[in-house]
């Protein structure tokens, strides 16, 4: 039987999971605040993390939440600043965990298309004109999740004359800006935009160990307080063993080069599936990314890369579909993840979608 290669699952390679770090770590962490580290605490998250993080971001620490994954940040904001109806403007496509949860919390989302430069923030600029202006626009600006691209800076600067316009907040999504391979990077939005508008989340998922389950949220002081009650009552604390292995391996200087070390690995299995792009039809659309864990495809009519997903599992290769990361539409769309395989895996994987997408022409 043909062994799967997977394009579906937006997580590092196994090269780029230090055990060794972390296990040093964990041990530092365990000698130095070991009664702390093991026992429960506050709902905003280990606060020599939280104190690493505030200085990151200049600003005070009841700012910083940290929780059990990002994902679980974003799921707290829905529950204690939103309302089930709130209009919720994303991307489109957009992270389908984040759109499910959106889903699941009955917001009214608003999905502005997507270009090779990032949202479109004339579609956003028209929607508000007309009157449906959201509450919040949750934005990945750096090598989104899914279709890789980076919001440009004029972008960057129009969506901020919108929110101070129109009065709207924005969620910054950023777990893969660090992981640039080349050009250079862009402000973010609380550089650009009145910080009190703009929360800004990243992870350790992506540039230490998804394993660990540590993100972080920055918020206004007010938010924040409401995050950290939200995370108090659903699990008491988060993993303060996690985040303080975690702590010890950004004070103890090891998270730049580990940073390094991944996007060492992401470039080179970005540039493997790049070659292995001339497997798939002619007219297959693609903007290959500058950083990041994926590349986002749109095949050309009539293939649909819906229909053809149970083709392409039986043929040993799985991709996300376009279609589960918007509201409606995107059959032609699919993601592919370069981020969790071996340059020779991408490489063979690649041979079998071209042959199961020309088979079908
Ligand atoms: C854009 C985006 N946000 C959030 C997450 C969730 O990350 P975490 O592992 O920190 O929950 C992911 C993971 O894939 C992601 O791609």
């Amino acid at each position: 039987m043909t062994t799967p290669i997977s394009f579906a699952r937006g997580a590092p390679a196994p090269e780029a999971l230090s055990a060794d770090l972390v296990a040093r770590c964990t041990t530092l962490a365990l000698e130095a605040d070991g009664v702390r580290v093991l026992s429960y605490g506050g709902g905003g998250g280990y606060p020599p993390l939280r104190a690493y993080l505030a200085r990151q971001h200049g600003v005070a620490e009841e700012q910083i939440v940290v929780t059990n994954g990002s994902l679980q940040g974003f799921v707290f904001l829905l529950e204690a600043v939103f309302s089930p109806g709130d209009r919720i403007a994303c991307e489109a496509p957009t992270y389908d965990r984040a759109l499910l949860q959106l889903n699941l919390h009955d917001m009214d989302v608003q999905a502005i298309p997507v270009e090779a430069d990032g949202m479109n923030v004339d579609v956003l600029a028209a929607e508000c004109a007309a009157g449906r202006v959201p509450r919040l626009v949750y934005t990945i600006t750096n090598f989104q999740n899914p279709a890789g691209v980076t919001l440009s800076l004029d972008k960057r600067r129009a969506l901020g004359e919108l929110a101070e316009r129109y009065d709207f907040l924005i969620l910054e999504d950023d777990p893969y800006g660090r992981l640039r391979f080349e050009g250079e990077s862009l402000p973010g939005l609380r550089e650009l935009v009145d910080p009190e508008r703009v929360l800004f989340t990243s992870s350790f998922s992506k540039i230490v160990a998804p394993g660990l389950r540590v993100g972080w949220i920055v918020a206004p002081t007010e938010i924040a307080a409401k995050l950290a009650t939200a995370a108090s009552r659903t699990y008491i604390s988060p993993s303060f063993l996690a985040q303080g292995a975690l702590h010890q391996v950004c004070e103890g200087g090891h998270l730049e080069g580990n940073i390094a070390h991944v996007t060492d690995l992401m470039r080179e299995r970005r540039d493997a599936m790049v070659a292995g792009l001339s497997h798939l039809p002619d007219g297959t659309v693609c903007h290959p990314p500058e950083g990041g864990f994926f590349i986002w495809a749109e095949l050309p009519e009539p293939l649909s890369a819906d229909a053809l997903h149970g083709a392409a599992a039986d043929a040993g290769v799985l991709y996300v579909k376009g279609s589960d990361c918007v509201q409606a539409g995107g059959e032609r769309t699919f993601r592919l993840a370069y981020s969790g395989v071996s340059p020779e895996e991408i490489a063979v994987g690649m041979e079998r979608l071209g042959e199961v997408f020309s088979a079908t022409r």
